[in-house]
C-alpha cells in the first residue's frame, strides 16, 4: 500500500470528543469567540512548523486557493462529514485534506493542521513507507510536507451534525488545499 494512501476512515473519524460540545445548543450556537490567531493563519503556522522540522521551506497563502477551499468547506458543511466532494472542479489541481472535529473548534485551523501532522509519528522517510495504526495514515502529513507545494489556502465552516450517534450540536469541518498537488507516486515528500 502507498504510503501517501490516505485511508477515508482517517478523516472520517472524529477527532477527540470535546465534552464541553455537548452543552451547546444549535440555538444558542455563534461564531466562538475570536482566536488570538486568525484561521488562516492558524492553518499557515502548523504547516510551516511541520515543514521547518523536516528543512522543507515554508508555504505562502493563496487567496485564490482559499476562496476555493471556502467553497468546498461550504460542500462538507452540508454532510458535516469529512468526505470528498464529488468531481470538485479544481480536483487534479490541488492537493486536499479534510476535517471533521467535534464541537465549534474555536482553533479549528490549528486542530485540523495538528491532525494531519500526527502523521509524522508513522512515517518512515527512509523506506518511504508509513506504520499508521488502523483508521489512520500517513498521506495527510506527506502533503503537508510535500516540497514542491508552494501554496495553500484552507477554510473551515461550523456544521450541524445530525447523526445518531452525535447531540444536536455544532460541529467543525475544514479543508485545505495545496498548489501544486503533493503525494504523486514514485515520489518523496522531501
Ligand atoms: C494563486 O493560485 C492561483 C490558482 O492556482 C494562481 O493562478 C495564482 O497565480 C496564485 N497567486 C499567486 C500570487 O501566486
Amino acid at each position: 500500500m502507498s504510503p501517501f494512501y490516505c485511508c477515508l476512515a482517517a478523516v472520517l473519524s472524529l477527532a477527540s470528543a470535546s465534552p464541553a460540545a455537548a452543552s451547546i445548543s444549535v440555538s444558542a450556537a455563534a461564531e466562538p469567540p475570536a482566536n488570538s490567531l486568525l484561521p488562516a493563519e492558524q492553518f499557515l503556522r502548523a504547516h510551516n512548523e511541520a515543514r521547518a522540522a523536516v528543512g522543507v521551506p515554508p508555504l505562502a497563502w493563496n487567496a485564490t486557493i482559499a476562496l476555493d477551499a471556502q467553497r468546498y468547506a461550504g460542500e462538507l458543511r452540508a454532510s458535516c462529514e469529512a468526505r470528498p466532494v464529488w468531481a470538485w472542479g479544481t480536483d487534479g489541481l490541488y492537493g486536499r485534506n479534510l476535517y471533521r472535529g467535534s464541537g465549534p473548534r474555536v482553533r479549528a485551523g490549528a486542530d485540523a493542521s495538528a491532525r494531519w501532522a500526527e502523521g509524522a509519528r508513522w512515517y518512515d522517510r527512509d523506506g518511504d513507507s508509513c506504520a499508521a495504526p488502523p483508521g489512520r495514515c500517513c498521506g495527510e502529513y506527506t502533503q503537508m510536507v510535500w516540497r514542491a507545494t508552494t501554496q495553500i489556502g484552507c477554510a473551515r465552516r461550523l456544521c450541524r451534525c445530525l447523526g445518531d450517534t452525535c447531540p444536536l450540536v455544532l460541529d467543525t469541518v475544514a479543508v485545505c488545499e495545496y498548489y501544486p498537488p503533493g503525494n504523486i507516486a514514485g515520489q518523496r515528500p522531501y
